[in-house]
């Protein structure tokens, strides 16, 4: 009985779970990638034929169809094509403003589709940077903060004869200081809309010279010590015959 009474709150609540989980999967909207200025396109899957249509961004009104016309609202008037036929509605000349949640209504669509709109910047360069530790090389893929909206879309890809390169997906890589400095460290980073790759030789890393401190700067150090002795002990020498 009792472990009857058990499985069978067991079974209920993995019922209740998967209910739930099915839910949400239906009621989430759609992921869709756009690039800042250009143009998106949300196709609702549909077959009836539509009486009227009204397409939503959360709360407001973006544009409506009824009695064979159309009505655009701000801030998508003269920026929203709408097709009857299909439900598409198309945005142009996309701003970081239109990132949201969009959805259409029509009394002949019975489950409601949703859309999540990304609009995202394009990668307009990328740049690699070397920082020596004691320890190591670090190797940095970095890209202008500008283009850095949606940090979580970024992906880093990495390819170097080494084998910290291999399945790496940080922003960085580390190289020690036994590694062959003669070899190429590429970088690709890309997000939904665009791909960047840059690259650099190891080698390259010590040709900076506010990077290459340590050593030289110790060295510079003992030579103006030395000259400035050697100068001291020559004009005293001058001085004293
Ligand atoms: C988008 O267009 C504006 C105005 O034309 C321009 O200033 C901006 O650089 C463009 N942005 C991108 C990412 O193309
Ligand atoms: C609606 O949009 C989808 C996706 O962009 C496209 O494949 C389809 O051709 C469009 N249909 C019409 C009638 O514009
Ligand atoms: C997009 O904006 C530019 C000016 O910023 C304008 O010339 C162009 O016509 C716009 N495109 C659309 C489809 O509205
Ligand atoms: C390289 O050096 C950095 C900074 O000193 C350290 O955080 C990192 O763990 C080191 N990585 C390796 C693989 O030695």
């Amino acid at each position: 009985m009792v472990s009857w009474g058990g499985a069978g709150r067991t079974l209920g609540v993995l019922l209740l779970n998967l209910l739930l989980r099915l839910g949400s999967i239906s009621c989430d909207s759609i992921p869709v990638y756009a690039a800042v200025n250009k143009s998106v396109t949300f196709h609702p899957s549909h077959h009836m034929p539509f009486k009227e249509i009204l397409w939503k961004k959360q709360k407001n009104k973006v544009i409506e169809w009824e009695n064979s016309e159309f009505k655009a609202f701000p801030p998508f008037i003269d920026r929203v094509h709408l097709d009857p036929v299909s439900g598409n509605l198309t945005i142009f000349n996309l701003t970081s403003s239109d990132e949201d949640e969009y959805e259409i209504e029509s009394p002949s669509i019975t489950s409601p589709t949703k859309f999540f709109l990304y609009v995202i910047e394009p990668i307009s360069s990328l740049t690699l940077t070397c920082i020596l530790t004691d320890q190591n090389i670090t190797v940095q893929c970095e890209i202008p903060e500008h283009d850095n909206s949606h940090p979580g879309l970024l992906k880093y890809l990495w390819d170097c004869p080494s084998e910290q390169c291999k399945d790496n997906s940080a922003s960085e890589v580390y190289f020690d200081m036994e590694s062959d400095y003669s070899q190429k460290i590429q970088c690709t980073v890309s997000n939904e809309v665009s791909t960047k790759t840059s690259s650099i030789t190891l080698a390259t890393c010590f040709g900076n010279p506010s990077i290459y401190f340590s050593r030289s700067r110790i060295f510079l150090g003992l030579t103006v010590l030395f000259v400035l002795i050697v100068s001291g002990i020559l004009l005293g020498m001058y001085a004293f015959f």
